[in-house]
């Protein structure tokens, strides 16, 4: 039996108000310094430190006391009081207040932790992983946890108000192609079939809304056995919506309601009350990305018009024959003699790393203080040729313009990172600032050149443009689709799209995308056959959860924002997961392992 009763209080909720009072704190002794008659502990709980002491007179408390060691877990009792004036603590939200026990319980003992939790931050991540729950006693993880289930009610608060309901889908599922690879499931009864873990709810969702749910909402579990980045797991959490009746307008309009009011009341963070819609093209054009960060310029400059004929072979090629682009960023003022942002270095360097884009190299033209220009390129060209470029650029003495021709593609994909690249590097980007917007009108397919064929950009259930639907079997690239993407900072934190309602144009869109009917009937037989009962016409989205957790938290990496992530190789580092099993349990599913080929 524990001889201390109830705890009364959280330990940074107590504050000046409760001095003179009885207080009782549990936590874990975050650090313990010995002053001879004084003992003093640094008590931690989720909310924050509180100071307590032990003086000599307490004779069984203080002997106690002397035992503590880091991450012992105690309970204490005693009287709150101020601390002298030397000895307060502004950094600390108790810094002025500390508890004099006259009760203490050691209710665990720890070994010494591997690593200090204060000192978090200086261990590496892979250790920290390893010891996650310690990790999570850190400031910073136990915040971020803390913001996360805030956002997660905040948005089935809100989402409830208007009418949307909770509603669950399977995990255990059929495949529903969302363009990653599935973690599967064996089955024992069915051998040789398997569940496949759910990319997203989406057909399930569909599906509800034929089902006349009309408004649902989920905080789902998606599984996705793709490669991992700083902004993905295989494991995440989607806020996933779908309503039916409702116009593109009124689905993004309530979406991004959604977001403006979880930033407001969860962070503080006031959005605008209406934002820009940006077309997929004009996002390509000026930013050469489809989630363009707009908090700098930057833009990207068309002159595949003047490179034709310019005699510069690389420029001509790239347009001329392989029906590409030349276009260019002008780094303005990245060169200026007495401030250089970028060295000659730095240029040559650039030149090496936008290979890793696929680009075949990056030409340059730089305008000196004096008007003249350096190049690698200038003397390929006549001297009209480069005036009309600088003018088109709105080149001046001290910038920089960086030059890729090649397939739209590549310049796209090495410009838009260039142009991230160059932003960091001057620091352009006031990181304060929240960039909202939605990108629009998203092409409905893209060509793949691994699987030869056209694929869906979003998915097959979207809704192709009206106008465009002649285009379908003639013009495939040419189709635009209902799709919309909430972009933040540069980043995709949410997209959706109105989902075709009509059986024959979703066959329509099937066949174009190259499956037969066979095919149509035996992967999505039973959504298909769904749509010939009755599909109201509907739309959604889904926000990736832990994204805007991360937009909020301020950190570059999801598993900051993941209590229990994995690492790169879709690992667990504290469970080891994916682990062998025992033989019985894969003759009980009928599996046989042989090395993989
Ligand atoms: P989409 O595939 O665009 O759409 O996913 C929606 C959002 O989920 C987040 N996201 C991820 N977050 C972390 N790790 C990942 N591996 C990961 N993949 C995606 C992104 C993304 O914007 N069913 C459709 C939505 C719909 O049409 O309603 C879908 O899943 O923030
Ligand atoms: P070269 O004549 O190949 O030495 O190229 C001259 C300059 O053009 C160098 O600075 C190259 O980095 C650059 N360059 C080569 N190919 C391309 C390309 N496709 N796009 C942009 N610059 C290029």
């Amino acid at each position: 039996m524990s001889k201390i009763g109830a705890r009364t209080s959280y330990c940074a909720e107590v504050g000046e108000n409760d001095v003179g009072k009885t207080v009782t704190v549990k936590g874990w002794a975050a650090k313990r310094r010995d002053l001879g008659g004084l003992i003093f502990v640094d008590l931690r709980d989720r909310t924050g430190i509180l100071q307590v002491v032990f003086d000599a007179s307490q004779i069984e408390e203080f002997a106690l006391a002397e035992s503590v060691r880091s991450e012992y877990v105690l309970a204490v009792t005693g009287t709150l009081r101020h601390r002298s004036a030397e000895t307060v603590n502004p950094k600390l939200q108790t810094g002025a207040v500390e508890v004099l026990a006259h009760g203490l319980e050691i209710l665990a003992d720890s070994d010494t932790p591997p690593f200090a939790i204060d000192d978090a931050d200086k261990v590496n991540e892979l250790t920290r992983l390893k010891y996650r729950y310690l990790d999570l006693r850190t400031d910073g993880m136990t915040e971020r946890t803390r913001l996360k289930s805030e956002i997660m009610f905040e948005t089935r608060n809100f989402l409830h108000k208007r009418g949307f309901w909770e509603i669950e889908t399977p995990y255990l599922g059929k495949s529903t192609p969302e363009g990653a690879r599935d973690y599967l499931v064996p089955s024992r009864v069915k051998n040789g079939a398997f569940y496949a873990l759910p990319q997203s709810p989406q057909l399930y969702k569909q599906l509800l809304m034929v089902g006349g749910m009309d408004k649902y909402y989920q905080i789902a579990r998606c599984f996705r056995d793709e490669d991992l980045r700083a902004n993905r797991q295989p494991e995440f959490t989607q806020i996933d919506m779908e309503m039916s009746f409702m116009t593109q307008q009124e689905i993004m309009d309530t979406a991004y309601a959604l977001v403006r009011s979880v930033f407001g009341k969860c962070a503080g963070v006031k959005l605008p009350a209406k934002i820009r819609q940006m077309p997929y093209d004009e996002a390509m054009n000026r930013f050469g990305s489809d989630k363009p960060d707009t908090r700098f310029g930057l833009e990207l400059v068309d002159i595949s018009d003047i490179a034709k004929g310019c005699g510069f072979q690389v420029f001509e090629r790239a347009v001329e024959k392989v029906g590409g682009s030349v276009r260019l960023i002008n780094a303005k003022g990245f060169v200026k003699e007495d401030d250089p942002i970028l060295s000659r270095r730095d240029i040559d360097a650039l030149g090496e790393w936008v290979k890793t884009y696929k680009a075949k190299g990056l030409a340059w033209i730089s305008v000196r203080k004096n008007g003249e220009l350096l190049s690698s390129i200038t003397k390929f060209m006549s001297e009209e040729t480069v005036k009309a470029i600088l003018a088109r650029a709105n080149a001046e003495a001290g910038d920089i313009l960086l030059f890729c021709a090649d397939k739209n593609e590549v310049v796209y994909k090495t410009l838009g990172a260039l142009r991230l690249h160059l932003a960091e590097k001057g620091k352009l980007i006031d990181k304060s600032k929240f960039d909202v917007l939605w990108v629009v009108d998203f092409p409905m397919f893209e060509w793949s050149d691994e699987e030869n064929r056209f694929m869906a950009m979003h998915h097959p259930f979207t809704m192709p443009h009206e106008e465009d639907i002649q285009y379908l079997e003639s013009d495939p690239a040419r189709v635009r689709a209902a799709a919309y993407d909430l972009v933040i900072n540069g980043e995709e934190s949410g997209g959706g799209s109105i989902r075709i309602h009509d059986r024959n144009l979703q066959k329509r869109i099937f066949n174009c995308l190259g499956f037969t009917d066979e095919q149509i009937e035996e992967r999505f037989g039973f959504f298909v056959n769904a749509f010939n009962y009755g599909a109201p016409p509907h739309g959604g989205l889904a926000f990736g959860l832990d994204r805007l957790v991360m937009m909020l938290a301020g950190t570059d990496n999801i598993k900051d924002v993941i209590t229990f992530p994995k690492i790169q190789n879709a690992s667990d580092m504290m469970t080891q997961a994916p682990t062998p099993v025992d033989k019985k349990q894969t003759d009980d599913l009928g599996l046989k392992i042989v090395d993989k080929v």
